[in-house]
């Protein structure tokens, strides 16, 4: 037998060379450089992930007939796909350890196994265990297949036998690929298991759900490469210590992507919760300073969420700054801004800023009532309880409108706002019965609410 050649793949851009180096000449990157055989992994040769080669047609001539959709059976989950799972798709279901992702693709297989074949496939658990998790949580039982296997050649042997519509791998980070010599769980390991997956799903028209933890640098373990070949890239966000979950599509072939799907975890699984726009809001009785309401926006809803700031004298040489679901370096910018503009120092202040219910929050609207919150918390100042913000503020200190203000104003007033603060461009055309709206265009007019 011919003796199998060894490459070097880069785990960051994928870049292949022969010779290990420190450096990858690609990217730049340090120590991504692994070895891999180079021996064709794959079975089938070259003819792309689909694993056949493709006819050239007439862009007027492809047919334009929506892909059909299969419902996961829980709507959040369906919303964040793009309306449901497409046959022969492949989805990326990212997390922490211990967020819910085994649980949630039980209750979505267990859903779908009435109506579709559903082949359950582990390399944590074993078959008993998950059989108890779903007695536990009361899931159907039809129609769902389970096997506890690392291999994926085994596997898609089995799926070749069973021809599942739809294949759970749990997780990817498990599994190896026989032909490979690499440990499982390294980056050639995962991208090789990755990409049979892909082929089959391509070949059979299965869906393929692939499981995939994160490490704690906010990665996924394992090469970014792997986002380019998956349809549909997803997260389950969250703080373990509240029960709420947020599944977020990043990346999505199917539907829009930044659609959240919001899930509680309880002692019956996840549950959905379909109207979430205030689940984040129990505030105590008595508002502290540097808190205070904004409403954002989260793919087609708007969300109500409470933003905390703590100003405090710093006693370090470089005072601290700490956003928890927050960019940091926007967190720095918008200070800056609120020193030039506002005429408020935080230079010699350490500044903390936590968004309520482990809420991430990806949009520019939380620029205005972040500086409220930092200002309310640096005079010691607490903001009126009926109180909600949103808006974006620009390096010159401008407030810039943001989208759907008339929606966010509506869902605060539904919720018992009383008393909002927006961007001049965001201004109602007509009143918003019982919901007093002020609007400004310049953050020293917005920090002129606060009480001196
Ligand atoms: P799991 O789905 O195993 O997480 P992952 O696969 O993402 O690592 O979820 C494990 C956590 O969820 C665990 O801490 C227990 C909790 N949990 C519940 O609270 N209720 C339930 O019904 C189940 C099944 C799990
Ligand atoms: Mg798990």
């Amino acid at each position: 037998m011919a003796k199998n050649k060894t490459v070097y793949v880069c785990s960051a851009c994928g870049a292949e060379v022969g010779k290990w180096a420190g450096q990858c000449a690609d990217c730049g990157q340090w120590n991504t450089l692994e070895e891999r055989s180079a021996a064709p992994a794959l079975p089938g040769g070259r003819a792309g992930y689909s694993g056949v080669v493709s006819p050239v047609q007439a862009i007027g001539e492809v047919d334009l007939d929506e892909a059909p959709r299969i419902s996961t059976g829980l709507a959040e989950f369906d919303r964040v796909l793009g309306g449901g799972l497409v046959p022969g798709s492949v989805v990326l279901v990212g997390g922490d350890p211990g967020v819910g992702k085994s649980t949630g693709l039980l209750q979505v297989s267990c859903a779908m196994g009435g109506r579709r074949r559903v082949l359950y496939v582990s390399g944590e658990e074993s078959p008993r265990q998950i059989a108890m998790r779903s007695r536990r949580l009361g899931l159907p039982k039809e129609g769902v297949m389970l096997q506890a296997e690392t291999v994926v050649e085994n596997i898609l042997a089995t799926a070749a036998d069973l021809k599942p519509q739809v294949l759970v791998i749990d997780s990817i980070q498990t599994m190896q690929v026989g032909a490979l010599n690499s440990a499982p769980g390294s980056v050639s390991q995962v991208r090789e298991a990755a990409a049979l997956l892909t082929r089959y799903a391509k070949q059979s028209g299965t869906a393929v759900f692939l499981v995939g933890h994160v490490t704690k640098s906010g990665d996924l373990a394992g090469p970014r490469v792997l986002e380019h070949i998956i349809d549909v890239v997803c997260y389950f966000e969250g703080n373990l210590d509240s029960r709420y979950r947020m599944l977020r599509a990043v990346k999505n072939r199917y539907g829009a992507v930044n659609e959240l799907g919001v899930f509680a975890m309880t002692d019956r699984g996840l549950k959905e919760i379909s109207n979430p726009s205030a689940i984040f809001l129990s505030r105590q009785e008595e508002i502290t300073p540097g808190s205070l309401v904004t409403a954002l926006w989260e793919g087609s809803r708007p969300l109500l969420v409470e933003m905390q700031a703590l100003v405090d004298q710093s006693r370090a040489e470089i005072p601290r700054r700490l956003a928890v679901g927050l960019e940091h370096n926007r967190l720095a910018m918008l200070l800056a801004v609120l020193h030039r503009h506002g005429r408020l120092a935080t230079y010699d202040q350490d500044v903390f800023i936590n968004v309520v219910g482990g809420v991430r929050v990806s949009e520019t609207s939380a620029d205005l009532p972040l500086l409220l919150a930092v200002a309310s918390s640096l005079r010691n100042r607490p903001l009126p309880a009926d109180l909600v913000v949103f808006g974006e503020v620009g390096l010159a200190g401008e407030i810039r409108p943001v989208l759907n203000g008339q929606e966010r104003l509506r869902e605060a007033a539904k919720h018992g706002f009383k008393q909002a603060l927006v961007p001049k461009a965001n201004q109602p055309p007509e009143k918003i019965p019982g919901m007093a709206v002020t609007a400004v265009g310049k953050l020293a007019q917005a920090l002129a609410i606060l009480p001196e």
